[in-house]
Order: structure tokens, then C-alpha cells, then sequence
């Protein structure tokens, strides 16, 4: 990460003539040319080309009430509509829809037939313990074949999910159900990870004791241990499966396209996470066309996106976009490195994957055991990488290329978010790469990088990613939070969505990300926010005001380093600062546990009381404090 960007932006991979034969898009300067001149028009082409649709749209894109876009407006449709029904008539019928690896090494795969099978049975389940249109439901889970199915079962009913990624834990649970009120939840017992079990339906219990709003809990038997079964409370899936109430045959609600989806919440600037929301129509039609363009999708291919479907790459590039093109995907439950580092790459080899999916902090993980463990697996059914959730370094991204991919499959650095639904800036397979750099904005789509007073910055300086155009997979809104929605995504620069990210353009129009310039801190690529980790800290007994930022790490790309008040009677030591870290990977889960903790007798703040970080981080790096004038001390 040491290097500086104008050294790097000549380094230059071209795509060989192979992976140009194949490329969906070959010309994609024409391509983009002639969606940026008419992105409704493209959309539109793109809403025909890949999606059905029970009844078509009065208007491509509504921007009557902006920032509040609507796009297909009166059209009818459900994603599982054309996730899985519509592929039940033709050819696709026995295609293997999922492939899935447990921890231990057991295998379970599920047709289009058979998901469909699945799906509708616990959906016929849900719709009788009350679950309607509308309706949010939370789920819990490991990464097993029921946590992608529980989600289509929402969506074929038209209620909406809300997943909360399996590796939070109580808190962070409990504030999540809560603030979507959803009163069926669905878990499991316990989830297998790296060896180890994580009790999913304790941390549930847990969760609930703290006042939610859930009648009916369905649990998931997976790890098998003994687990609290709350009478009239709490179900088990293969029992509720066994009985006539789960119909195979339930019919899939078709809403109207505006309608929500799902709920996903995610870490902000201040507060608490929020809660973005995504629709049926535009999300189907965003998700569909990103993923057959940018991985090439093709029918025989295998496709592995190694995210975990808590979190929005999982959403769309493991349970809806791989789906929604009739593909095969694969989904791993465990731990990359378990039982020993070549784990991935092994069942890479198993299953012929062709297109692999996963996070700069997962190969710099894998980097570190060296080359050996990869080499010793046959990785030539690969054909593309793919890269998400934080800027990759060019030195993992060199090793990627050429360890993994053999020099020969182009690496995709795809840039995107929570809130876009869909990858917004990145290559194609047909475009030069350049190591570090996520490429370029996606058909239809325009970014710039304003400074601070809002006009664009020369190329190749820093400033505020913006995107200046709508697009089909945008989120709609912050659930029961509009005017954050408007606030904090759509007021600092009136009419362009606000990223959050810092990035630089370079001369040929290549954009590089540097990070997140507001409160939230990827750590492992995983989105967390300082307040979050704060109020964590800040509930343990001894803690009076806790302050966190982040500061580099080899493999995590971001380490969490707090900064801890005690309060009177208490004294800092060693002891206290371990405590600390199980406390807040308890409340929190174990993703948002410190690096480290240090004892402060102040922190610093302006006169108005905000913590200001940026005093606190420049201090750890041994920087200048910069413009001090607002501070307090
Ligand atoms: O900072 C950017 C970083 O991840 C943030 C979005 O996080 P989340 O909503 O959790 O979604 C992650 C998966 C889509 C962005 O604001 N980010 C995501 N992809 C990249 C990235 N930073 C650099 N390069 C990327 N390819």
C-alpha cells in the first residue's frame, strides 16, 4: 500500500486474445459509449434482455421525487420469479442451481427443481405462522443451503428479510431485530467455524431476553448440541418441513416492482447502523446485468463468490445474481484456512470452479502461508477473479494473478456497496487492468471526484467519490429513516450520490480508492462503525468514554485501536484492556474486537464535545495533528 499511485498506474495487464474470444462485451468503449448517452435507454434494453415481467412498466425511471428515484414503475414482478420459477419450464429444470461444502467435508446439492422444492415448502411454513406481505423477518444463520433458501422464501411472499450476518452476536443482533420489528425469526442451533462451534441459538436467546418483538423462532439443525427449545416460542425447521403445512406448491406473490425486498443493515456515520432498503424490480435487473457482464457468466459455468450471504456481496453475487442467470453457483460453509490453508483451493480443484469471488484481507491471509499450498492444486478450470470490499493492494493483487491465476485470468476489483445493490465502478474482462485500480464506472453510470467546495478535482489529486446517475439496484431509502437517507447520501453535493469514499482518477480515467472518509472502519473488509464498537465499549462497567479509530493492518487491511476512559475506581492494566476486547466480541462479535486498548486520561474533542478522531489517529501514525483550532484542550 506504500506505493505511490502515479508509479503504479502504467503497470498494465491487457486481456489475451483468449479471454477476448469469450468476453460477453468485447467492445466495451462502444459499449459505455452508447449507454452514456442514454443510461434510461440501456437500462431499459437490459430490463427486457434478462428479466420477465407479469405486467410491464408505465416508466423506466420516475425521477419526479429525487433522491427518492423509482425505476420500472408499475410493473409487476418478484425476484424468485425469475430467480427460479421461470427456470423450471425450460432446460435449466435439473441444472445444479447450488453446490455446498460443509465445514467437514459433506456435500449437498440442489437442482433448480429442488430448490424450487425447498424454497416453496418453508414459504408455504412461513405464510402459516402468520408471515405476510410486508412483513420483516430476521435471519441468523451459518452459511448453510437453508440461510440462502430462507431468504427466497421471504421474497417468494413478498415479506422482507433482514439478514444479520452470523458473526454478530448479541447486541448487534438484538438492535437489528428490534429496529425492524420482524416477529419470526429464523436461526440456527449453532454454525461450524474454523472447528469450533459459534451457539447461534444461545446468542439468540440472548438477544431476545433484551425485549424484541419475535413470536415464533424457527431453528435450523446444523451443529447438534443441546440448545434451549422455548415452548410456544421456538420450532424446529425439519419438524415444520415435515408437516402438510409445508406445501411445495405455494404460489409466488408477484408485487409490484418498487416494492422492498430486503432490509440490510449497515454501519454510517453516526448512530446506529441503519437499515438500507432494496427492491424487487430495479435490484433484479442491477444484480442480473453486472454480474453477466463483468464475471462473463456463461451457462456451463461454475461460479464461486466466497463472501458470506449476511452481507450484501452474498445477497446479490451468491443468492440472487447467480440464480437470476439460470447459473451454477457454489457455496463453502467454513473457514478458508480449515483444516489447513489450502482448503479453498482444494475445493476449487473439486468442484472445476471457473469464476472465484472474494476479498483482498482473504488473500493476503492466504499470501502469508505461501505458494506451496496453492500449487499443489489443479486451478486451471479458472477463467476470471474477482476482488470486493476494500482496496487491494498491488502486491496481493500481483500474487492473486499470478499465484491463483496463473497469469491468465483477469482479476475483476469490482467497487460497490451496500447501498448501490450492485458493482457501480470496475473492469470488464475485456479491459486493461491495472493492479490496485477498481477500473471504471459501469454502463450507465458517471462518478467524479468533487473536493470539498463540490467542483471536480484535477485528475490524479484526491477528493469525495461522488456517482452522478441513478441506477436500477440504488437502495430506496434508510427503513423509518427517510430524511437520513436524504441527508446523509444526497445533501453535500444536491443531485449526486455521496459514496463515503475517498478515491483519485487517474489520466486514462481509471479510478482508485483510498478508503472511507467518514466514521466507519472496514476491518477485514467487513463494514463496521466507530460509534457501534463505542457503545460497546462504553457498556462495559469500568468504561466512561471510549473513542475508536482505524489504523493499517498487513492482513485486515483496517485494525479497530481503541481509546478508553475509565471511570473512577477503575485502573488500567493488561487484564482490563483483554476484558475489554471479549466485551465488546461479545456484545458485538468477534469482527469488531480491538487490535488494541490503551488507557487515556483525556480525549481529545472540540468545544462542541465530538470526539475528533482524526487528532487521535494522526497522533498513533506520529503525524501532524493538522488544524487543531476546534479542540478543546
Ligand atoms: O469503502 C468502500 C469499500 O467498501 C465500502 C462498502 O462497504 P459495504 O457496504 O460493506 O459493501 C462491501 C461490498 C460491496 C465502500 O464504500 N469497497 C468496496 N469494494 C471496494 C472497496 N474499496 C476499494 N475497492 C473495492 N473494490
Amino acid at each position: 500500500m506504500a506505493e505511490n499511485v502515479s508509479e503504479r498506474i502504467e503497470e498494465l495487464y491487457r486481456p489475451s486474445a483468449e479471454v477476448m474470444a469469450q468476453a460477453h462485451v468485447a467492445d466495451w468503449e462502444g459499449m459505455a459509449a452508447r449507454a452514456g448517452k442514454d443510461f434510461v435507454g440501456f437500462w431499459e434494453e437490459k430490463a427486457r434482455e434478462l428479466i420477465d415481467w407479469h405486467s410491464p412498466w408505465t416508466k423506466v425511471l420516475d425521477d419526479s421525487n429525487k433522491p427518492f428515484y423509482k425505476w420500472f414503475t408499475g410493473a409487476r414482478t418478484n425476484i424468485v420469479y425469475n430467480a427460479i420459477d421461470r427456470h423450471l419450464k425450460g432446460a435449466y429444470r435439473n441444472k445444479l442451481a447450488l453446490i455446498w461444502e460443509g465445514e467437514s467435508g459433506e456435500t449437498r446439492t440442489f437442482s433448480y427443481h429442488a430448490l424450487n422444492r425447498e424454497v416453496s415448502k418453508f414459504a408455504s411454513v412461513l405464510k402459516s405462522l402468520g408471515v405476510k406481505k410486508g412483513d420483516r423477518v430476521t435471519i441468523y444463520m451459518g452459511r448453510v443451503p437453508e440461510l440462502p433458501i430462507a431468504m427466497l422464501a421471504v421474497a417468494k411472499i413478498g415479506a422482507v428479510h433482514s439478514v444479520v450476518y452470523g458473526g454478530f452476536s448479541t447486541e448487534a443482533l438484538h438492535g437489528r431485530i428490534d429496529d425492524s420489528q420482524s416477529r419470526v425469526l429464523i436461526t440456527c442451533d449453532g454454525a461450524f467455524l474454523a472447528g469450533k462451534i459459534i451457539e447461534l441459538k444461545r446468542i439468540v436467546d440472548e438477544a431476545l431476553k433484551r425485549s424484541a418483538a419475535v413470536e415464533h423462532v424457527v431453528v435450523v439443525k446444523r451443529t447438534c448440541q443441546e440448545v434451549m427449545m422455548e415452548q410456544g416460542r421456538d420450532m424446529w425447521y425439519h419438524d415444520l418441513m415435515g408437516l402438510p403445512i409445508a406445501d411445495p406448491k405455494c404460489p409466488t406473490e408477484i408485487v409490484d416492482a418498487e416494492d422492498p425486498l430486503y432490509m440490510l443493515y449497515t454501519s454510517g456515520t453516526t448512530g446506529k447502523p441503519k437499515a438500507i432498503v432494496h427492491s424487487h424490480g430495479g435490484y433484479q435487473v442491477g444484480v442480473a446485468t453486472t454480474l453477466k457482464y463483468v464475471f462473463d457468466l456463461k451457462d456451463e459455468d461454475r461460479w464461486w463468490c466466497a463472501a458470506d450471504p449476511g452481507w450484501v456481496t452474498g445477497h446479490s453475487y451468491i443468492v440472487y445474481g447467480p440464480l437470476l442467470l439460470g447459473a451454477t453457483g457454489f457455496m463453502y460453509e467454513g473457514a478458508p484456512t480449515y483444516p489447513y490453508p489450502d482448503r479453498w483451493w482444494q475445493l476449487i480443484e473439486k468442484y472445476g470452479i471457473n469464476v472465484f469471488y472474494t476479498a483482498p484481507t482473504a488473500i493476503r491471509g492466504l499470501m502469508r502461508w505461501g505458494e506451496a499450498w496453492p500449487n499443489r492444486r489443479d486451478l486451471s478450470s479458472l477463467r476470471l477473479l474477482g476482488s470486493v470490499g476494500e482496496p487491494i493492494n498491488p502486491e496481493a493483487w500481483r500474487w492473486y494473478h499470478r499465484v491463483i491465476g496463473k497469469e491468465r485470468c483477469p482479476i475483476m476489483d469490482t467497487w460497490w456497496q451496500t447501498e448501490t445493490g450492485a458493482f457501480q465502478i470496475t473492469p470488464l474482462p475485456s479491459m486493461p487492468l491495472k493492479p490496485g485500480s477498481g477500473g471504471r464506472p459501469f454502463f450507465g453510470q458517471e462518478a467524479d471526484i468533487y473536493g470539498e467546495d463540490g467542483t471536480p478535482v484535477k485528475d490524479g489529486e484526491e477528493g469525495f467519490l461522488v456517482l452522478k446517475r441513478p441506477w436500477p439496484a440504488m437502495m430506496r431509502t434508510i427503513y423509518n429513516d427517510p430524511d437520513r437517507y436524504v441527508q446523509q447520501y444526497w445533501s453535500k453535493y444536491p443531485g449526486v450520490y455521496l459514496t463515503g469514499d475517498s478515491a483519485k482518477r487517474d489520466k486514462d480515467g481509471y479510478y482508485w480508492i483510498i478508503g472511507r472518509v467518514d466514521d466507519v472502519i472496514k476491518v477485514s473488509g467487513y463494514r463496521l462503525g466507530t460509534a457501534e464498537v463505542e457503545s460497546a465499549l462504553v457498556s462495559h462497567p469500568s468504561v466512561a468514554e471510549a473513542a475508536v479509530i482505524g489504523l493499517a493492518h498487513e492482513v485486515k487491511g483496517t485494525a479497530i485501536h481503541a481509546y478508553v476512559l475509565l471511570r473512577q475506581g477503575f485502573e488500567g492494566s493488561p487484564a482490563l484492556a483483554e476484558e475489554l476486547k471479549k466485551h465488546v466480541g461479545a456484545e458485538m462479535g468477534p469482527i469488531a474486537k480491538p487490535e488494541d486498548v490503551s488507557f487515556v486520561a483525556s480525549l481529545p474533542k472540540t468545544r462542541s464535545g465530538k470526539i475528533m478522531r482524526r487528532v487521535l489517529k494522526a497522533r498513533a501514525q506520529g503525524l501532524s495533528e493538522g488544524d487543531i483550532s476546534t479542540l478543546e484542550e
